[in-house]
């Protein structure tokens, strides 16, 4: 069996520019050997986190909503690739939501100081990076970034590298930009070497 990898996407069009580059970065980590899971965040039935701190003391958040079922897949995977779209400078509402939800995490590591992530796990877990934004901005990355980073900290999946195209306003159409496709695809396979060469 393959290394496992999850590939989130943050735009709720299963078909726009954000998952295009998403689907290429699955076919590199696919042709490297890895299973991969896409999972759609606008489409799951996941609630905020209403910081009922419930996870303080459990392992498992009270809300029984399909995120229970996501926790096992976040503890056993061994790299994520997250797609997303800047929206309002940041990343979409519902991925944020789903990555607040893993307050289960940050409370096992540290809160009670024992992370459901291994040391041995940890150094093996890499988190492929991908976004793209309207606006022909330097900064428009940043708050995205360090949202990514933060959450690849709370999950122990540290943020490993990244494939990013601002300007899609002019661009338009992803598909137009073949070097960019080409990135995704690489680095896709690229993080499928890493994770299965050891
Ligand atoms: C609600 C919303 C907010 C957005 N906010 C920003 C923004 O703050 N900065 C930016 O550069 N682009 C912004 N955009 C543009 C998207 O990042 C851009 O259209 C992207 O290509 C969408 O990718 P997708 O079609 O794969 O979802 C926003 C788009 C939407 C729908």
């Amino acid at each position: 069996m393959g290394r496992k990898v999850i590939a989130l996407l943050g735009s709720p069009l299963p078909d726009g520019n954000t998952a295009r580059l998403l689907d290429e970065a699955i076919r590199g980590a696919e042709e490297a050997g890895c299973d991969v899971e896409r999972i759609v965040a606008a489409h799951l039935d996941v609630a905020p986190c209403m910081e009922i701190f419930y996870c303080q003391e459990n392992e498992t958040c009270e809300i029984r909503d399909e995120m229970i079922g996501i926790y096992d897949k976040f503890r056993e995977m061994d790299g994520l690739i997250i797609a997303t779209p800047v929206m309002t400078m940041g990343i979409p509402g519902r991925l944020k939501s789903f990555m607040d939800r893993f307050q289960v995490f940050y409370m096992a590591k540290y809160h009670r100081g024992r992370s459901f992530i291994s040391p041995e796990q940890r150094r093996r877990r890499k988190m492929l990076f991908i976004s793209i934004a309207g606006m022909n901005l330097p900064t428009v990355f940043e708050g995205a970034k360090m949202t990514a980073k933060a959450f690849g900290e709370i999950i122990d999946c540290p943020y490993w590298d990244e494939v990013l195209r601002n300007d899609m306003d002019t661009i338009q159409d992803i598909r137009t930009r073949p070097e960019v496709m080409e990135a995704a695809y690489r680095k896709g396979y690229e993080l499928g070497q890493l994770l299965s060469s050891r």
